[in-house]
């Protein structure tokens, strides 16, 4: 067995035959010529010359030897269903689904919407979009009109897949009235929307525009819809995230590198065996869902569980259930779902049989260590964090015990995976921190690995000026975190360098919180601030000036503003946007410059001494905002 250690100075120093070894983990209809194109920088493209297609390695390669097994279990405690969906039937259902995007027009570089909740039709949407070389963007189903439109109007679809409703905790909530209202808000105008009716909610169909996926599906009852095959540099989809600036980038990635990449991830970090079952409790809203929900799993031949419903309902031992009965080996989840159910009694936990679980795998936000410790005594088995980011689309930082056993070590989400130089930088100097336990900047010396973002979707110039800094031919990828390297290389994370917060693992930008809270017309002036919770690991504070001070009379009319301003976001970005308190005052702290000092917002908010206020315009603004905190 190769050292760790060897495995990964071979991804730096020999990244052509590494990858080209990586590279045999999947099916390509044409070889690669050329391994790594790097004579763009930063600008990397993998396997070029080869042709593959994400769908034929998810589903069709497995037909062979497992049609028969499990490929999609979708289990959703909203609606009480359980459906099991055998790699034939998965195969059956998402070339139904191709053929009712062909016949909706779709071609392939065509880009598709999804806007869905946790069902299965998702997953054939995704599938399907890339079986044709339709370039899918899913938008997570937590998020309202405003975000919808923006991301319809920088996408621009062809085509939107939905449904009439999701549900959560069993209140349903309604989709097609947010899509309308989204379609409405933006200038491009998708031609058709498909429509998954779940008969959770009355819908009003738009004659012309509007197509029902029961009727489609029949239609296409017997559909045989080959894949394309695209090049490996053809772009499968785009998934919007949050940074500095308000307008979302829509983080584009590739098909073969990403193939690549999550077949090697599936081998080498999560250990997934063809025939057995993965569990990734997130959203395919988020990039966890992409990678680790539908992809990942299925093109190592698992089958993988689409949970829909919340981890504490019927009760607090759903997710163990769920194990049990299906006899998850891998399973992948975040920090706050485990703090959550760590409020609820243990014995949860000790009901089922959990013997066939290998591993449970927590990415997304730092693992404090109470939560890892519980937890790991619950289950008996290893608890791996990972750090990784939406743009990367797979672990930067964890440990590969497929290729080599490592312990965890606290605190630590462990070291540089193969293929990624991680160099942590010093901020100010721009110089390499080469010694132990100094802080610094965590960065990636182009190229990026396979599978990592290759550009800002129609916005190559964002993409550079965004991300990379350094001198040409030395260029460095910004993750925008704060990290130190031990002796021994293990990293520890220490949280964003930019206006980025982390709200139960979900990750969004305090700017278009800000934008969104400024739309109140008695909001002349907001800022939002991330401030460390015990559960969600971070929850948004909103402090804002007031146009009309005088509406202000009393207690009552703070809260009956507070209210008003959460509407105001709960419509445009939808509840996970949502601050835990909005507060008032007449000044915001700034520097004479008339910059935000949200730092010292934030110091003040977590009892943190505020630090160096000397540039600081006016101190009472900050005084307001401690006696309120006080108060
Ligand atoms: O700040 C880091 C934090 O989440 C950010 C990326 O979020 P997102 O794009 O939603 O991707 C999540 C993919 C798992 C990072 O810049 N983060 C992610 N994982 C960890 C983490 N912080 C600490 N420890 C982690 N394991």
């Amino acid at each position: 067995m190769t050292s760790y250690a060897e495995f990964y100075r071979r991804s730096i120093e020999q990244p052509d035959a590494f990858w080209a070894e990586q590279a045999k983990l999947i099916d390509w209809k044409t070889p690669a010529q050329t391994i790594c194109d790097y004579s763009h920088p930063p600008f990397a493209r993998w396997f070029v010359g080869g042709t593959t297609n994400l769908c034929h390695n998810a589903v069709d390669r497995h037909l062979k030897e497992r049609a028969d097994q499990s490929a999609l279990i979708y289990v959703s405690t909203e609606t009480d269903e359980e459906v099991i969906y055998t790699f034939r039937e998965l195969h059956a259902e998402v070339q139904r689904m191709a053929a009712s995007l062909l016949e909706l027009g779709v071609r392939k570089g065509d880009r598709v919407l999804i806007y869905m909740p946790m069902i299965a039709e998702a997953a054939f949407a995704m599938l399907a979009c890339a079986r044709i070389g339709a370039i899918h963007s899913v938008v997570f189903g937590g998020f309202a009109s405003g975000s919808l439109a923006s991301r319809i109007e920088d996408a621009e679809p062809r085509v939107v897949v939905s449904a009439d409703a999701g549900s959560r905790g069993g209140k349903v909530v309604a989709y097609k009235p947010l899509l309308d209202e989204a379609i409405r808000l933006s200038t491009h105008k998708p031609e058709s929307v498909l429509l998954v009716d779940r008969k959770l909610s009355a819908m009003n169909l738009v004659a012309g525009r509007d197509h029902l996926w029961g009727a489609m599906r029949q239609k296409h009852l017997q559909a045989e819809v080959p894949c394309e095959w695209l090049d490996a540099t053809h772009v499968s989809y785009t998934l919007y995230t949050s940074g500095t600036t308000g307008k979302p980038k829509g983080v584009q990635r590739d098909t073969g590198g990403y193939a690549v990449a999550l077949a090697a991830s599936m081998k080498h970090i999560f250990e997934g065996k063809p025939g057995e079952t993965y569990f990734s409790t997130s959203d395919i809203g988020w990039v966890v869902g992409h990678s680790y929900i539908v992809y990942g799993p299925l093109i190592a031949g698992m089958a993988t569980i689409m949970y829909e419903g919340l981890p504490t309902r019927p009760d607090a031992g759903i997710w163990w259930q769920l194990v049990e009965k299906y006899k998850v080996t891998r399973m992948f989840s975040a920090p706050t779902a485990v703090r959550v159910l760590k409020k609820q009694n243990l014995e949860f936990l000790k009901k089922y049989d959990l013997s066939s679980l290998k591993a449970l795998y927590l990415a997304g936000e730092p693992l404090d260590e109470p939560t890892a410790q519980w937890i790991s005594e619950g289950l008996g088995v290893p608890i791996i964090d990972n750090y990784w980011q939406t743009e990367t689309g797979w672990p930067i930082l964890t440990i590969a015990n497929g290729v080599e056993k490592k312990p965890s070590r606290f605190g630590s989400p462990g070291v540089a995976m193969y293929g990624y130089d991680v160099k942590l930088i010093d901020d100010i100097t721009g110089e390499e921190l080469k010694g132990p336990d100094q802080k610094g900047v965590v960065t990636i010396e182009g190229p990026l690995p396979p599978g990592c973002m290759q550009t800002v979707w129609r916005d190559d110039d964002r993409f550079v000026k965004t991300y990379w800094t350094g001198a040409a031919g030395k260029l460095r990828y910004n993750t925008f975190d704060w990290g130190i390297r031990d002796k021994d290389g293990y990293f520890f994370i220490l949280g964003r360098t930019d206006d980025v917060i982390n709200v139960a693992g979900h990750r969004l930008g305090t700017r278009e919180i800000e934008e969104s809270i400024s739309s109140h017309p008695n909001i002349a002036e907001v800022a939002v601030v991330g401030v460390a919770d015990q559960l969600k690991g971070q929850v948004a504070m909103a402090f804002a000036v007031v146009k009309d001070a005088s509406l202000l009379v009393d207690a009552a009319a703070h809260l009956k503003l507070e209210g008003e301003v959460m509407a105001v976001v709960d419509k445009s970005l939808g509840a996970v946007g949502r601050p835990a308190r909005v507060r008032f005052v007449t000044v915001l702290p700034k520097t004479r410059s008339g910059k935000l000092l949200r730092r010292a917002i934030q110091a003040v908010c977590e009892g943190r001494d505020a630090g160096d206020l000397t540039t600081m315009e006016d101190p009472a603004a900050l005084q307001q905002i401690k006696d309120l905190l006080a108060s």
